[in-house]
């Protein structure tokens, strides 16, 4: 692949005759008026695939909402939903499907309503072309740099440049010229392996389907010859082999396989392969399919691998041949772009899913955000939906990955949303940042065991969440002294004093917070380890931030204790006159006001008020002796 290299930039004849190609997927993007509709109606409908029925139904349609008088309005064919045709915008992303002697299409139709950049990448996600429309009356706009930047983020390589109406700038050669020329200028950076202008009328028809003559300075192919003849042959089988392995396949004792997709490259029965993550070698025995053993498997193929010698693998792991690794790593740098309604955070938790990988990750900062429309990077410490950043990442452990530049398949992930198991970002790697291999833990010779032993009681974290004044601080107070007249050893770690220090960088937007907790968290993790008792007291409003807490130690060593005074309560008491002046408008993100508190849902110990501090705090400690946290 010829990345960093100029397109080709395809002009005169560019299809003739050649072997029948295959299925190609495409998507069209375009702005709300650009004609994309009308244009995927003129392919469906000059390729004679509509249905009569369907067509009946476009001559009633028409007749109703057309606005294009007696003729039939071919966007009412694509325009399917209701919403759509009231509003005249594309909502969603729609598949049709047609097909020419020469060659299947599969045309993903994405909506060019600016805030739909998330359709848009879905529709681009799986495709190998796109056409992108231009009015060619009002040239190369905001909305075609945002489009072609999105395609080339997704690895789309070859483009149509659709210049449409052009029947309305008097079929002009000229304008053609000139919208070309401006658009090159700018695509020139964006890496395509192809770009192919087109001047044409999907209204009437012109140079879509069949030749203009309305255009004879024009003397490169049709759109649909230049859709059927074009190779979008990934290579995928030349590519490095790579099998993530989807399931370990034990039906019995005598047999043992891994079954998955090959991801790329070709396999065959005696490869030396090696498990990327642990480096374990072994070789391919068989490969097993539905109807017997193959002699090899490409991409694409679902296979069931058995290995000579046994190794430890299970799902998630990726096979590759041993003389072609992918990287391991666990901090890497990769674009991505956000989903839903909830910003990504920096510092949060996700659930990261890379081919048939499952692992936690977290964004450890994020370097800029990109706006699609100039290709600016804008500093930025959150990504709203259908934003697009550039980002470290970090996981709980290593992952195998080829840059996704290199390798699609292998090189894309997914985050997801730890609660609702939404799927919150679309991510493409572009580099790993360290070795994995390259950092190992020191191994002590004290340790957390022989340190308990010492003290005569379990180390824990009591982690105190609830609203400003809800009485965390009074009670872990109070705890933390009949702890110690019981001779355990603790330490306090309270939100005011630690952002005197510590966290003295951060303020209370919900990216400080989750950082602000993230790194509560490690120093708590690290008082365990010590061997003490460790007293927490946050407002910590994020479910997901006090959960990753308590994944940092292990079970039974994390007391989610929830304070449960109403606001009510804490705003008569109002300690430090905050809910006074966050109430007047005085500070900002104040947590009750206008800022979120996530109620736990399984708080260990919950504390009512009504009793006073001093039996809240005797309900707790009750609560460590039952956990026999201490004697
Ligand atoms: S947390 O949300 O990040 O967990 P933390 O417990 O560290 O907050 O700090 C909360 C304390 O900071 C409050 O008890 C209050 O004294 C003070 N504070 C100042 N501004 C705010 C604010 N906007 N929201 C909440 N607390 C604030």
């Amino acid at each position: 692949m010829t990345s960093g290299a100029h397109p080709q930039v395809t002009v005169g004849t560019g299809a003739a005759g050649g072997p029948e190609k295959g299925l190609l997927r495409f998507l069209t993007c375009g702005s709300v008026d650009d004609g994309k509709s009308t244009l995927i109606g003129r392919l469906l409908y000059d390729t004679r695939l509509i249905l009569d029925d369907q067509l009946a139904a476009l001559e009633r349609d028409s007749r109703k909402h057309g606005t294009t008088g007696e003729e039939l309005d071919l966007a009412l064919l694509v325009d399917g939903l209701q919403a759509e045709r009231e509003q005249g915008i594309t909502i969603d992303v729609a598949y049709r499907f047609f097909s020419t002697p020469r060659r299947a299409f599969i045309v993903a139709d994405t909506p060019g309503h600016e805030q739909y950049t998330r359709n848009m990448a879905t529709g681009a996600s799986n495709s190998q072309a796109a056409v992108i429309l231009i009015d060619a009356r009002k040239g190369v706009l905001t909305q075609t740099r945002r489009h072609s930047y999105i395609c080339s983020l997704l690895g789309i390589k070859h483009v149509v440049l659709a210049v449409n109406k052009i029947d309305l700038a008097d079929y002009s050669g000229e304008r053609f010229h000139h919208i070309v020329g401006d658009y090159l200028g700018f695509a020139q950076a964006l890496e395509f392996s192809s770009i192919t202008p087109i001047p044409l009328s999907a209204r009437y028809g012109d140079n879509v389907i069949h030749r203009s003559g309305h255009m004879r300075w024009y003397e490169g192919p049709t759109l649909i010859e230049h859709l059927e003849a074009l190779d979008v042959t990934e290579g995928l089988d030349e590519k490095p082999m790579r099998f993530p392995v989807q399931w370990v396949n034990r039906p019995n004792l005598d047999f043992r396989g891994f079954s998955g997709t090959v991801a790329s490259g070709v396999v065959r029965p005696g490869d030396r392969v090696v498990v990327a993550g642990s480096g374990r070698e072994s070789a391919v025995a068989r490969i097993v399919a539905a109807d017997g053993d193959l002699a090899e498997a490409r991409a694409g193929d679902a296979v069931t691998l058995t290995l000579t010698e046994e190794v430890d693998i299970a799902r998630g792991d990726v096979l590759a041949h041993s003389h072609e690794r992918p990287e391991v790593v666990d901090q890497f740098a990769a674009q991505v772009l956000w989903m839903i309604e909830e910003p990504m955070l920096p510092g949060r938790s996700y659930l990261m899913r890379i081919g048939t990988r499952f692992v936690p990750a977290r964004v450890t900062s994020l370097k800029h955000k990109t706006d699609v429309n100039t290709l600016e990077h804008i500093a930025a410490r959150t990504l709203a939906i259908n934003e697009i950043g550039f980002c470290n990442l970090g996981t709980a452990s290593p992952v195998a990955f080829d840059p996704y530049g290199e390798n699609h398949g292998t090189g894309a992930f997914v985050l997801i949303d730890r609660f609702t198991y939404q799927t919150a970002g679309a991510g493409m790697i572009s580099f790993g940042l360290r070795r994995a291999t390259n950092i190992h833990r020191q191994a002590l010779l004290v340790d957390k065991a022989v340190r308990t032993r010492l003290n005569g009681h379990r180390p824990a974290i009591l982690w105190f969440t609830g609203l400003s004044g809800s009485g965390k601080s009074t009670i872990a107070n109070i705890v933390e002294r009949e702890l110690h007249v019981l001779g355990a050893h603790t330490y306090m770690l309270d939100g005011d004093n630690v952002r005197h220090g510590l966290n003295r960088d951060l303020g209370f937007t919900d990216a400080d917070r989750v950082e602000n907790i993230r790194r509560v968290g490690e120093v708590a993790r690290l008082f365990v380890d010590a061997g003490a008792i460790v007293l927490c007291s946050f407002i910590s409003p994020f479910r997901a931030e006090r959960r990753m807490v308590r994944e940092l130690v292990e079970v039974g060593e994390f007391i989610e204790i929830f304070v449960d005074t109403p606001i009510e309560e804490c705003q008569r008491r109002d300690p430090k006159g905050l809910y006074a002046r966050a109430l007047a408008g005085k500070i900002k993100h104040f947590t009750g006001i206008d800022s979120p508190y996530e109620v736990p849902e399984s708080a260990e110990i919950v504390l009512e008020t009504g009793s006073g501090p001093e039996q809240a705090a005797q309900r707790v400690l009750d609560a460590l002796r039952e956990r026999h946290i201490i004697g």
